[in-house]
């Protein structure tokens, strides 16, 4: 064999599994068809962070009158906003291709193709390893009757590229995490922003009252938000694009006009070209190729990492997986075990949640105690100009056991590591409420969350 382990794919996923193979002392190559770092730090996670950052700072601008500083009207260079972000993008990538230099990670560049269970053609080479690990990611979904152009109607990618000038009128179609980013960006730099969901409720997978009062803050901003709706069609005349709206319930339809639309409607996993079959595997309905907690395939010397091996499709459940792969293929004994795996909406206020919500502890038959913490109640959060929000925790009854961690709030996303260490290591709403947290911080919510478990959070009346 050539390698020891091969890695398809340097995502998240794939550069967390070739490092972690090459640290364990295997003879790691990774094939790469596009630039190493995948979505996440190309096109997905990292640009769309500034991008936000950049936004927060013109609403940040705006309200600072509140405390008595007055800005002028900021003005905008989008191409240094366009060049800023991918800038960032570029240190990041160079970073892993560095890190794998130093970990001696042979870079093969090229679209990876099975020729059987052992041999992959890398572009124009063709090599062996003993295991192989496909980490090939997800890419946007297509709606029907919406073309992506990436000018006038754009997927997650296209609206990375931040037009000059900014759209007037934004639509959003798909309430979920990457419509709510996006209408977040767009909204604060200026845009006026409409998102359609076709569910009754935004963001899926989020606990129920958590999406209520992030739906409520982010409408509050100016966003607007229409449930129970869906795009039928789009056609760009001109410099506008317009839009066949129905109301599913009503089957009501209206032609609006846009300037620019984002479909955001879901991703899909990415096996095309790939050539599965001659290795053996096969995809399931939706596509995926399924894999064990070892994250073995149904070929067990091939894995399957990542957003190509199933819902949810995130970059740190990418890399806790990678990480399994590798391990596994080096003889050791890891499964990916996490207890939950954490989801943020990266806006501001963010909402962030780990482990079961209110309705699924109670689906899967807990009886169930909750405590509610209001960010208005926070001093940290009062200085902070951020007081939209709660944490929410859901807990069972009796054992006093933490399930689930719900939090909307400035910094959510950071308060989160807190609740997901304590859901990891089987943690009682005590445990968190006899912790000592730092005054002030934002982090002191989820102390008092856990105190209001048992009605006895300090600064709130407790009912
Ligand atoms: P999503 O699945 O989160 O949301 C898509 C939404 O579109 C759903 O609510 C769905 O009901 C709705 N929808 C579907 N068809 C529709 C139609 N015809 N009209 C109106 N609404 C429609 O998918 P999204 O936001 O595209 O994100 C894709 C994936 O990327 C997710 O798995 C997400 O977890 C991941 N992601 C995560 C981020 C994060 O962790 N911060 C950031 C960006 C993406």
């Amino acid at each position: 064999m050539d390698y020891d382990l091969l890695v398809i794919g340097a995502g998240p996923g794939g550069y967390h599994a070739a490092i972690r193979g090459a640290q364990l002392g295997l003879k790691v190559a990774c094939a790469e068809m596009g630039a190493v770092g995948g979505v996440c730090l190309n096109i997905g996670c990292i640009p769309t962070k500034a991008l936000l950052h950049a936004g927060e700072t013109m609403a940040a601008s705006r309200h600072a009158n509140e405390f008595g500083m007055t800005f002028a009207a900021p003005s905008m260079d989008i191409s240094k906003l366009n060049g800023w972000k991918d800038g960032i993008v570029k240190k990041l990538t160079g970073g892993v291709s560095g890190l794998f230099r130093a970990n001696k990670v042979t870079h093969l560049t090229g679209q990876a193709s099975f020729v059987d269970a052992h041999t992959v053609k890398v572009g124009e080479h063709t090599v062996t390893a003993t295991s192989i690990i496909i980490a090939t990611g997800s890419e946007p979904a297509a709606l029907k009757g919406l073309d992506v152009d990436q000018k006038f109607i754009v997927d997650s990618t296209g609206a990375l590229d931040m037009p000059d000038p900014i759209p007037t009128r934004l639509l959003c179609v798909g309430g979920g995490v990457i419509g709510f980013e996006f209408a977040h960006i767009y909204n604060n730099l200026g845009s006026k922003v409409k998102i359609i969901e076709f569910l009754p409720n935004i963001i899926p997978g989020a606990d129920a009252d958590a999406v209520k009062e992030f739906g409520k803050a982010m409408s509050k901003q100016g966003i607007e938000i229409v449930t129970r709706t869906k795009a039928n069609s789009a056609r760009v005349v001109g410099n506008e694009v317009q839009v066949e709206i129905e109301n599913v319930e009503t089957g009501e339809k209206t032609v609006e006009t846009f300037d620019r639309v984002l479909v955001a409607v879901g991703r899909r996993p990415r096996t095309a070209g790939l050539n599965l079959e001659a290795a053996g595997l096969l995809v399931t309905e939706r596509g995926f190729i399924e894999a064990n907690r070892k994250m073995q395939t149904s070929v067990p010397h091939i894995f399957a990492v990542g957003d190509v091996a199933g819902n949810p499709m995130l970059a740190h459940k990418a890399m806790k997986e990678g990480l399994v792969a590798a391990e596994v293929a080096a003889g050791k004994p890891s499964e990916q075990d996490a207890v939950a795996i954490p989801g943020v909406v990266y806006t501001s206020p963010e909402l962030a949640w780990v482990g079961l919500t209110e309705q699924e502890a109670k689906d899967h038959g807990y009886k169930v105690k909750t405590g509610v913490f209001p960010m208005s109640a926070s001093g940290r959060a009062m200085t902070l100009q951020s007081t939209d929000g709660f944490v929410k925790m859901v807990v069972e009854e009796g054992s006093d056991l933490l399930l689930g961690v719900h939090i909307v709030g400035p910094h959510a996303s950071d308060m989160l590591g807190e609740a997901s260490l304590a859901l990891e290591m089987a943690a009682t709403a005590s445990d968190v409420a006899l912790t000592i947290h730092a005054h002030p911080t934002l982090g002191e919510a989820v102390l008092e969350a856990a105190e209001a478990v048992h009605k006895q959070a300090i600064h709130i009346i407790n009912r």
